[in-house]
């Protein structure tokens, strides 16, 4: 079921709480379209290098050829921003005048550590993914952080777009007045002394403008790519305890507000039957919970995979994994 939803999407989101299985599973998926010869790119959002523990080797923010038609990346945050502030900072300086050069590095210096920077930086390189790897790749699938993160990412598209359309409309109202002021016409001693001289100021507030709309329309791209439930789907990984069940429900009420549905849950570590008293007891409490979780989503589709007794790590037993996904 994973797997027939995988080969209908583009785009393939892995939420869900910490630890259940968001890396494993969405590199099992990812190794058995690629083993089908379709052409994949597995990308990490999350900063703790959970592929790169997973195929045992070094994955950076460049894709790298992790088996037959299979490429994987990992994003990196803090380089991310970097990357970005040092673009914004670039074009501040050539937009301002020397002596406000002080005033702008102190606030980009600020504002890497603002609240809300490195999800924006990550944002703006998954719309770039989407966009990129979606002409390059017939799948992208994106291991996400834990669940909140997922959310708000999820939420953050939407955000971003209206505060760069804020910023627009500022600068086009600004626009206005500066054309308004223009139009006095007889005094353009006063008319230059408020809007400064005509054709440079006017070229400034257009490439800013420019700057801003690309930011905008990247966000627009990638919030439309996430609404397309041609296009994209979200699932969610979770074990049979009490608290990932009851969060899987939260985020399913969090996905739904921002606009988005869950199109599969998967149900990690489910333990085995006949393995003895203590486990035959776990197993009940599994049950319990699933009862729970069927009664609150009983319209998403859910697959269960086994505990498997060994580690899963590195590509054999990452394949050997696969072969469980269900057709
Ligand atoms: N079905 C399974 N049987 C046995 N072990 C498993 C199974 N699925 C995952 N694991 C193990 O559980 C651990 C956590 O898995 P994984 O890293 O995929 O979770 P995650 O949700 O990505 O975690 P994080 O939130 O930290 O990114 C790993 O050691 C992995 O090998
Ligand atoms: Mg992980």
């Amino acid at each position: 079921m994973l797997l027939d939803l995988a080969r209908s999407r583009q785009i393939l989101f892995f939420g869900g709480k910490g630890g259940v299985g968001k890396t494993t599973v969405s590199a099992a998926t990812a190794l058995a379209l690629a083993g089908e010869g379709k052409r994949v790119l597995l990308v990490s959002t999350d900063p703790a290098h959970n592929l790169g523990h997973l195929f045992n080797r070094e994955i950076g923010p460049r894709p790298v050829r992790l088996a037959p038609d299979l490429d994987g990346l990992e994003l990196d945050p803090e380089a991310t921003v970097q990357e970005h502030m040092s673009e914004v900072s670039g074009a501040l300086h050539s937009l301002m005048p020397v002596q406000m050069h002080g005033e702008i590095d102190k606030h980009i210096a600020l504002s890497r550590d603002a609240p809300g920077m490195q999800e924006a930086a990550i944002l703006e390189k998954m719309a770039e993914i989407v966009e990129q790897g979606g002409k390059e790749y017939e799948h992208v699938i994106f291991d996400t952080a834990p669940s909140g993160h997922t959310a708000r990412l999820m939420a953050l598209p939407e955000m971003m777009t209206a505060w760069t359309e804020g910023l627009i409309q500022r600068r086009e109202r600004a626009d206005r007045f500066a054309e308004f002021v223009r139009g006095l016409g007889s005094d353009s001693a006063l008319a230059e002394d408020i809007v400064g001289e005509k054709n440079p100021a006017a070229e400034k507030e257009s490439k800013i403008r420019g700057v801003l709309n690309r930011r905008r329309l990247k966000f627009v791209h990638l919030r439309e790519a996430l609404a397309d439930p041609e296009l994209t789907s979200f699932v969610i990984v979770l074990v049979a305890e009490r608290l990932p069940v009851l969060e899987t429900i939260e985020l399913r009420d969090q996905l739904r507000k921002a606009g988005l549905a869950i199109d599969c849950l998967v149900v990690n570590k489910r333990l085995p039957a006949g393995a003895g008293k203590f486990l035959e007891e776990r197993r009940a409490q599994q049950k319990f919970h699933l009862q729970t979780l069927g009664k609150a989503l009983p319209e998403i589709p859910c697959e269960h995979l086994d505990l498997v007794a060994q580690d899963i790590a590195g590509l054999e037993a990452l394949k050997k994994f696969s072969t469980g996904l269900e057709d």
